[in-house]
C-alpha cells in the first residue's frame, strides 16, 4: 500500500526566494487552485483558495500570525488546519509542500 507521499504529484510552483512573507500566491494545477504563504517563520502553507463562505480569494487575504483573512468578509482561517475560525464553520483543504534546490513544489493527490 502506498503513502500518502506515494500517492502525491509535487507540483513546481515557485522560487522560494520569490515568495514574499505573509503575502499569497495563487498557484494553478489541473483545476485547482492553491494559496501559497510564506510565514514570518520561513514555514511554508498552502490551502484552497477559495473561501468557504462566498468563494473569496485567500492568496489576496490579509496574514496574521497563523492566519489569513479572507478578503471578502474577513473569515479567519488558519493556515495550518485549513479550519474557518469561530463563531464562523468549516473549512479548507490543505496541500503538502517541500522545498528542494530552493524551489518550492506543492503535493498534490492523485
Ligand atoms: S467569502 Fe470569505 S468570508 Fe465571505
Amino acid at each position: 500500500m502506498k503513502t500518502q507521499e506515494e500517492q502525491m504529484i509535487w507540483v513546481e510552483a515557485v522560487t522560494y526566494e520569490d515568495l514574499a512573507v505573509n503575502t499569497g500566491k495563487t498557484i494553478r494545477y489541473q483545476g485547482e487552485e492553491v494559496a501559497l504563504f510564506k510565514m514570518k517563520s520561513g514555514k511554508l502553507t498552502a490551502i484552497q483558495n477559495r473561501c468557504p463562505h462566498k468563494a473569496g480569494v485567500l492568496a489576496e487575504g490579509i496574514v496574521c500570525d497563523e492566519h489569513v483573512f479572507c478578503p471578502m468578509h474577513d473569515r479567519k482561517i488558519q493556515l495550518s488546519t485549513g479550519l474557518v475560525q469561530a463563531p464562523d464553520t468549516g473549512c479548507v483543504q490543505t496541500y503538502s509542500t517541500k522545498v528542494h534546490n530552493g524551489t518550492v513544489f506543492i503535493g498534490f493527490l492523485v
